[in-house]
C-alpha cells in the first residue's frame, strides 16, 4: 500500500490469537475469580476483546501511568495519574497490555500491585517487542513477537491517533509519519485491501 507502513497483524490474526489467549487463560485460572487490570488507554482495545474470550466470573479495573521526561527517557520514573477503582487484596490479577517495549512501565506497575497483596500477578501482552527489553520481566501470556518498528493500531497511538485501526500496521518510515500524520489514514478505512482478508 505504501512505503512508509504495512499491515504487520492483520484483524483475523489477532481475533484468532485472542481466541487461544483467551481458552489458556480460562483454563489456568478456572475455579478462579480474576481482575484484568488494562493500562490506559492502549491496552482498552485488547482488554475489550480478551474478556469476551474468557467464559469465568471476573472483573475489569483500569489504571492510568505515565512516564517522566518522554519515551527516550531510560530512568524508569512513572507516576500514576489514574489509580484502581477496587482493592486488589488476595485477588488473582493479570495485567493486560497492548505492548511490552522497555518493560519499565510494567515492572514499575507490577511493584506497585505486588505491594497490595493480591493472591497472584500475571502478564498478558499482545505485542512483545522483546529485542527492546531493559528490564527483565515475565510475559506469561504473549499475543505475537513485534519486529523493533513503530506499530499502531488496535489501541496503539502516534499522537493520539490511530487507535481505531482494525489492524495492527508498522511503521517503516518513522521520520515520513513526523513529517505528515495523514500518511496513515488510509488504513483507517476498513477493507481498503489492508487485511488479505477482505
Ligand atoms: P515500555 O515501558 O518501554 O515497555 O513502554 C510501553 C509503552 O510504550 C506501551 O504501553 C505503549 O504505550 C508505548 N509503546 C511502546 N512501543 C510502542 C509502539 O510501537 N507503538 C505505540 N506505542 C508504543
Ligand atoms: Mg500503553
Amino acid at each position: 500500500m505504501s512505503d512508509v507502513a504495512s499491515v504487520e497483524f492483520g484483524r483475523e490474526d489477532i481475533r484468532r490469537r485472542i481466541e487461544e489467549l483467551g481458552r489458556t487463560i480460562t483454563g489456568d485460572y478456572e475455579g478462579r475469580e480474576p481482575v484484568l487490570i488494562s493500562v490506559l488507554k492502549g491496552g482498552s482495545v485488547f482488554l475489550a476483546d480478551l474478556i469476551r474470550e474468557i467464559p469465568l466470573p471476573l472483573a475489569i479495573d483500569y489504571m492510568s501511568i505515565s512516564r517522566y521526561g518522554g519515551a527516550t527517557e531510560s530512568r524508569g520514573r512513572v507516576r500514576i495519574v489514574k489509580d484502581l477503582d477496587n482493592d486488589i487484596g488476595g485477588r488473582d490479577v493479570i495485567v493486560v497490555e497492548d505492548i511490552v517495549d522497555t518493560g519499565l512501565t510494567l515492572s514499575y506497575l507490577i511493584s506497585t500491585l505486588e505491594s497490595r497483596a493480591p493472591a497472584s500477578v500475571a502478564v498478558c501482552a499482545l505485542l512483545d517487542k522483546s529485542i527492546r527489553r531493559i528490564v527483565p520481566l515475565e510475559i506469561r501470556y504473549r499475543g505475537f513477537e513485534c519486529p523493533d518498528q513503530f506499530v499502531v493500531g488496535y489501541g496503539l497511538d502516534f499522537e493520539e491517533r490511530f487507535r481505531n485501526l482494525r489492524d495492527i500496521v508498522a511503521v517503516h518510515d518513522l521520520e515520513a509519519l513526523r513529517r505528515d500524520p495523514d500518511v496513515l489514514l488510509p488504513f483507517l478505512h476498513e477493507g481498503a485491501g489492508v487485511d488479505g482478508s477482505a
